[in-house]
């Protein structure tokens, strides 16, 4: 959550502070604020709300710095008000601090430091660093006698004093040629340019400048100057680092001619399914020859599915849903138990240790803070006990840079390039393609499916892009005027079972998310259980019904709310005569089997959330109290 950038260059900092930080707004857009360096002072600009009143108080003045630091927020501790925005200056105004995480102690910090003399301005945790960090300062240093680590040292001694997870970025007004980043447990990544460094929280603010990059590891410190960028440990240690280079290309994270993001990423899912497939998908198997080749290359080690009894999938939000319809696919095509927990939930009450047991964590952005302490935990209560019970990680991620990827002992990367609006689309239908391609690779190295089911299930996947495009194609304008039927409408249902219940929980979730509609996913058969008394004439209810076993028993459910007045829309096959009959409105998706009916059916829904949210006038993008990339607990 939040995001922060700094520069440090010849070119004028505010316009390339502002820019990264439009490019981080996902993370957060309570507040945003910069700080800049000259003539020996900090200057300190910050809006409440998003990024564009921060644009609008800048454009009243000008500020030639070359050196700064932003910030984009998501509130934790304290409002979402100017006072509490960042950056944060110390009480002398000699240093300020942009920070992405929690400061556990700072009560106790604080206290200190208010017992020294300190005045605190704000609410938040943050405001306790720069105080730090200039108490441990010389006091008035003189220029020529400077040491030239001091500052260096006085965000080192702060550091090894703080506890919880936090990137921070560090300019002072006595040392304008340095700034100063910190990574603990919350992303940065530095970027390398000309005479010119760069530091976000995440490189999709960096590739615009440079492809040269460097991710900060946990518990390392930079500091940047005109010169270069030197990393040390928090004990002091110069490490030595290198940069990579990133293959990405800056126009992935452009518009394109789309209004949003959100309908951009809709529209790359026949690709990014095609690209996925593409990589994992061995096209010289065939089920009659190459039985020595895997029909799938997932790039896992053996030793990941040996003896394997059970997985365990943690996760959340969408991810979760995705891990849902993978629970299904593991069980029914690789026979293998499958649990499903919400990540923060798991953490204070895992489930009793089972060996032979895979652990994989679903995170789109590798960051969720809750994801990752689940994943940390249960390696290290496993990490004392017999071979047999020793965690064995696997991540499933879009960010394979991330600091999942330094948990786990394997990723599966799914693919889908950067996603920026806030409300998973293409990274959930990659994440479906990443379990139905690790069901069929463990189905195989198993044998519970035969090479011939297996090769037919590969060919309904091949099909997949272009039965998407045929949705997008034909069913957008038909879901965009249906949208306005229900841009008043308070109250959503969707209903689905067997492998699409989690579709319908995943497009009560997108409707949730960006139309701020309340929404329902419901098990269709359980309606009848509680749901069904909310039922009237103002209540539409989303059935998907899909071919296959649960079919039939999903029509009635839904002929069941339908004897309730509610108006029925039906997530079903294009040609499909009952469904005509039964639904007052249709979101066709052509036939397939119903195992692959998954990424078809949530497509409609995603248009479906996409143009109430639009009609409605609200932020698609950046929806309101949500962030992107979830990193507090
Ligand atoms: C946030 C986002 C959701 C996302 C969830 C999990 O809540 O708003 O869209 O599904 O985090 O994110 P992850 O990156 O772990 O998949």
């Amino acid at each position: 959550m939040c995001g922060i950038v700094g520069y440090i260059g010849t070119q004028v900092a505010t316009e390339i502070l502002l820019a990264g930080l439009e490019r981080l707004e996902y993370r957060g857009y309570d507040s945003a604020g910069i700080a800049t360096v000259s003539e020996g002072k900090i200057h300190c600009v910050r809006a409440k709300g998003k990024l564009y009143n921060l644009r609008e108080k800048l454009e009243r003045e000008v500020n030639h710095a070359q050196i700064g630091i932003g910030h984009t927020r998501w509130a934790t501790h304290g409002k979402p008000e100017e006072y509490n925005a960042h950056p944060h200056l110390d009480c002398g105004m000699r240093v300020a601090v942009v920070q992405n995480g929690i400061i556990e102690n700072y009560r106790e910090l604080r206290d200190e430091l208010k017992s020294k003399g300190c005045e605190f301005r704000s609410e938040t945790d943050t405001e306790v660093i720069p105080n730090l960090i200039a108490q441990f300062l010389p006091e008035k240093p003189i220029p020529e006698l400077q040491d030239s680590n001091a500052f260096l040292e006085a965000v080192q001694k702060t550091v090894n004093r703080l506890e919880g997870a936090f990137a921070l970025a560090i300019a002072a007004a006595e040392y304008p040629d340095e700034l100063i980043v910190v990574r603990q447990q919350a992303p940065l990544a530095i970027g390398f340019g000309q005479g010119e460094f760069f530091c976000a929280s995440d490189i999709t603010a960096l590739v615009p400048h440079t492809r040269a990059v460097l991710s900060l590891e946990n518990g390392e410190l930079a500091r940047l100057t005109p010169l270069g960028v030197e990393v040390y440990d928090f004990t002091g240690t110069r490490l030595k680092k290198m940069p990579r280079t990133l293959s990405w290309s800056p126009t992935l994270v452009e518009k394109h001619g789309f209004r949003h993001f959100m309908l951009k990423e809709i529209y790359e899912q026949p690709a990014v399914v095609r690209n996925c497939l593409e990589a994992y998908v061995n096209q010289a198997w065939h089920a009659q020859e190459n039985c020595e080749l895997s029909p799938i290359n997932l790039g896992l080690s053996p030793k990941l599915s040996e003896n394997l009894a059970q997985i365990q999938i943690l996760a959340c939000g969408t991810s979760w849903h995705a891990s849902l319809v993978g629970k299904y696919l593991l069980e029914q095509l690789a026979g293998i138990p499958t649990q499903v927990e919400y990540a923060s939930e798991f953490r204070y009450a895992p489930t009793p240790i089972t060996p032979n047991t895979l652990t994989i964590g679903v995170t789109q952005s590798g960051e969720t803070a809750d994801t990752l302490a689940a994943l940390e935990m249960e390696k290290q209560r496993r990490s004392q006990l017999q071979p047999e019970f020793q965690a064995r990680l696997l991540g499933m991620t879009n960010r394979p840079e991330s600091t999942l990827a330094s948990i786990v002992d394997e990723i599966i990367d799914t693919k889908a390039g950067i996603e920026i609006g806030v409300a998973a689309t293409k990274t959930f239908v990659t994440q479906l393609i990443g379990f139905y391609c690790l069901a069929l690779d463990l189905a195989d190295r198993r044998g519970t499916l035969s090479a011939s089911r297996i090769e037919e299930i590969l060919i309904g996947l091949r099909h997949l892009p272009q039965h998407i495009e045929n949705v997008l194609e034909q069913q957008e304008r038909v879901i965009e005027d249906l949208a306005h039927d229900f841009a008043e409408t308070q109250d959503f249902i969707f209903i689905g079972r067997g492998i699409n219940f989690p579709i319908a929980l995943e497009g009560a979730l997108k409707l949730k998310e960006i139309s701020y509609i309340h929404a329902e996913g419901y098990p269709a058969g359980e309606m009848k259980h509680g749901p069904i008394a909310l039922l009237d004439a103002k209540v539409p209810v989303v059935a998907i019904a899909m071919p296959g076993g649960v079919y039939e028993k999903v029509v009635s459910n839904a002929q069941e709310a339908k004897a309730r007045d509610a108006r029925l829309i039906g997530v079903t096959p294009v040609n499909d005569l009952e469904a005509a009959e039964t639904f007052n409105d249709l979101l066709p998706v052509p036939e397939v089997e119903e195992l692959l009916s998954p990424i078809l059916a949530v497509v409609p829904l995603q248009l479906l959330a996409y143009h109430i949210a639009a009609r409605r006038g609200l932020d698609v993008d950046q929806p309101r109290n949500l962030a992107k990339s979830v990193t507090v607990e």
